[in-house]
């Protein structure tokens, strides 16, 4: 199973494959921004990958469109439309 490493805290959890960065951090005990409680909606969820961006599910048109209208950087992932797929390291702003 994939385990996610969240920066800067070195935090880790094993998860199943195909579960989101949202899901991930949260059941690790770590706060993640949002106002619509993972339903795909606010783009306020974002997280940044240092290690294994190939790891995750590609980025749709919907992901990217999110990321820009709330002016993310276009590498960022937003956790709650990402699923993981192998290992990876990630963190946010206000971690
Ligand atoms: S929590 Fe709102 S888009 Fe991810």
């Amino acid at each position: 199973m994939p385990v996610v490493t969240f920066m800067p805290s070195g935090k880790m959890i094993e998860v199943a494959s195909g579960t989101t960065l949202f899901e991930a951090a949260t059941r690790a005990g770590l706060p993640v921004a949002s106002s619509c409680s993972a339903e795909n909606v606010c783009g306020k969820c974002n997280m940044q990958i240092i290690q294994g961006a190939d790891s995750l599910s590609n980025q749709s048109e919907y992901e990217k469109k999110l990321l820009q209208r709330e002016r993310h950087a276009v590498t960022d992932r937003i956790s709650c439309l990402t699923k993981i797929e192998e290992d990876c390291v990630v963190t946010t702003k206000y971690w």
